[in-house]
C-alpha cells in the first residue's frame, strides 16, 4: 500500500502536513509552511523508486577495542580551531549558521585559505556569488596567493563528481546549503526537502571520501528558505556565528559537537581586511568601559576553558508605569528576575517601583550563573548612584536564600583579572585564600553583605 504523502513542509523546522495551515504546530512559527511538490515523504524515506534490497550481514565489534583519537587538521585559525574542538575532523560535516551578512563567507574563505596555505587541498564552492565576487573578496583579504580551488556551482551531483576526481580535498566549503539542489527530489532549491537531500548526499560524500565538509546555513526569520535547523541533527557539529548590529565583534559558538566541547567560543573582529582573531577578548570587551559610572561593574566570567572579563551595565530608574519594566540584553531574564527577588526578600532592596535595565556590553551573551553577583552589584550600584571601585571584578552565584555560592575556575578568573590590571575581586566566601600577587579579595557570604558594602549608611 502506498504511504500517504505529506506535501506541506514547515521551512523552519521541517515538520510535514497533509494540508496547508498558517501556523506550524511543531515550532509555533507562522507562515512557514509551504507546498513541496509531490511524494516528499516517499522520496525521503525510500529514495527514488529503488526496489527493496536484501541486507548483507556484517561483523559486530566489541565495545572495548583499539581506539584512536580522531585525527584533526588544525586550520591554523586559532579561534576557529578552539570552537571546532581542536581542528577539522576528516570525514566530518560541520554546519556554520548565522544571519545573512554576519561574515560566514568571509570566515570560511579565510579558513579555506589557511588550509590551502598549509598544503592541504581546499575547495570552496559558492552557490550565492559569482567566482569573480569571491575572487574580489579574497583579494581584499589578501588570500589570492593561496591555492584555494573555487567554483560557482549548485548541483550536488556535479559537485560530488568533481570532488571525487583526483586528490581528495581535505576541506570542502559549501556556501550555502540553501542554494544547493539534487536531481533526487523535485522541490525547489531552498526548500526543506532539497536542503535535507542535498545535505544527506554531501554527508555521504564526506564519510566516504574522508574530506571535512563545512556547510554554510543562513538563519532565516521569514521562513522563505529552510533554516539550518533542518540539517542540524544530520551533521557532526553545529557552529553559530553571531554578532550584534553595530558591534564589530563576532562570536563563533558551538551548539553541538560530536568531537569536542560545546562551551568554547571564538571571538573575531570584523575589520577592513576580514575577520581578525581576538586572542585577548577581555581587553576588547572592556576597551570602551566608562570608569566610575554607577551601575557598571566587571564580571570575571568563563567561556569554556577561557576566562573572559565583561562589563555588566544596569540602569534602575523610578517607573512611570503601573507595571515596572524589566529589560535585559545579553543575560537570562529569568536569572534577573531571581536576583531582583533575592534583593527584595533578603537584602531590603525594594525595586518594585523602579524600571530595571540590564545590559552586557559588547554584544556578548552570558549564560553562567556565576554572573549573579555582578548583575546584583550593578543593580544596587545604579539604584544607590554609587560607583563601585573601578579596579574591582566580581563573580559568584546567588542562591534563593541569598547566599553567595562558589563557582568553578576561580583561580583562572582571578588570574585574568590581575593580568588586565584589576586590583581587587569580590568573590564568594569559599574562594577566600585564592589571592594572587597584587590582587586582594573581598569575600562575601551573602548578597546582603555585598549590598551593605555598596549602599551608604
Ligand atoms: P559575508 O562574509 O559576506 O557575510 P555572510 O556570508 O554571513 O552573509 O560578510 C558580509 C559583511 O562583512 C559585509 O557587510 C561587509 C563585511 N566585510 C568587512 O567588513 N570586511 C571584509 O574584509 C569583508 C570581506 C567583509
Ligand atoms: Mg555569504
Amino acid at each position: 500500500m502506498a504511504k500517504k504523502t505529506q506535501d506541506f513542509v514547515c521551512q523552519g523546522c521541517g515538520a510535514t502536513y497533509t494540508r496547508w495551515q498558517g501556523k506550524c504546530d511543531a515550532c509555533g512559527e507562522w507562515n512557514t509552511i509551504a507546498e513541496e511538490g509531490t511524494a516528499t515523504e516517499r522520496i525521503l524515506s525510500a529514495g527514488p523508486g529503488r526496489p527493496p534490497r536484501k541486507g548483507k550481514p556484517f561483523a559486530l565489534q566489541p565495545l572495548a577495542g583499539e581506539q584512536r583519537e580522531a585525527p584533526r587538521i588544525a586550520s591554523g585559525n586559532g579561534e576557529f580551531d578552539r570552537v571546532a574542538g581542536g581542528g577539522l575532523v576528516p570525514g566530518s560535516v560541520l554546519l556554520v549558521g548565522g544571519d545573512p551578512g554576519i561574515g560566514k563567507s568571509t570566515l570560511l574563505i579565510q579558513i579555506a585559505g589557511a588550509l590551502a596555505g598549509a598544503g592541504h587541498r581546499s575547495v570552496y564552492i559558492t552557490g550565492e556569488e559569482s567566482v569573480a565576487q569571491v575572487r574580489l573578496r579574497a583579494e581584499r583579504l589578501g588570500l589570492t596567493a593561496l591555492p584555494v580551488e573555487l567554483a560557482a556551482e549548485t548541483s550536488v551531483e556535479d559537485i560530488i563528481a568533481t570532488l571525487s576526481q583526483g586528490k581528495i580535498p581535505r576541506l570542502v566549503v559549501i556556501d550555502s546549503i540553501q542554494t544547493m539542489w539534487t536531481d533526487m527530489v523535485e522541490s525547489a532549491p531552498g526548500t526543506v526537502t532539497q536542503v535535507r537531500a542535498s545535505a544527506q548526499l554531501l554527508i555521504r560524500f564526506a564519510k566516504r571520501a574522508g574530506s571535512a565538509v563545512i556547510l554554510v546555513g543562513h538563519v532565516t526569520k521569514d521562513g522563505q528558505i529552510a533554516g539550518p535547523r533542518v540539517v542540524e541533527h544530520m551533521v557532526d557539529a553545529v557552529l553559530s556565528f553571531e554578532g550584534e548590529g553595530g558591534h564589530h565583534f563576532r562570536i563563533l559558538r558551538a551548539a553541538k559537537n560530536r568531537f569536542g566541547a560545546t562551551d568554547e567560543i571564538g571571538v573575531f573582529e570584523m575589520t577592513g581586511g576580514g575577520l581578525a582573531e581576538v586572542a585577548n577578548p577581555s581587553a576588547i570587551f572592556l576597551s570602551e568601559r566608562e570608569l566610575g559610572a554607577p551601575g557598571t561593574v566587571v564580571f570575571a566570567g568563563m567561556e569554556g576553558t577561557r576566562p573572559l572579563l565583561v562589563e555588566f551595565q544596569a540602569l534602575v530608574a523610578p517607573t512611570s508605569l503601573g507595571t515596572p519594566r524589566r529589560a535585559v540584553v545579553g543575560w537570562d531574564p529569568a536569572r534577573l528576575a531571581m536576583v531582583l527577588a533575592v534583593l527584595e526578600a533578603h537584602c531590603g532592596v525594594k525595586l518594585g517601583g523602579y524600571d530595571v535595565y540590564l545590559n552586557v556590553a559588547g554584544g556578548l551573551r552570558i549564560q553562567e550563573p556565576a554572573a549573579d553577583l555582578a548583575a546584583a552589584a550593578a543593580l544596587v550600584s545604579s539604584l544607590a548612584k554609587t560607583p563601585l571601585p573601578a579596579d574591582a571584578v566580581l563573580f559568584g552565584e546567588v542562591s534563593l536564600s541569598g547566599a553567595v555560592r562558589p563557582v568553578a575556575h576561580a583561580p583562572a578568573r582571578l588570574k585574568e583579572a590581575r593580568k588586565l590590571g584589576f586590583g581587587r575581586a569580590v568573590v564568594p566566601e569559599a574562594t577566600r585564600g585564592a589571592e594572587q600577587d597584587g590582587l586582594s579579595l573581598a569575600p562575601v557570604a551573602t548578597l546582603a553583605d555585598l549590598v551593605a558594602r555598596i549602599l551608604p549608611g
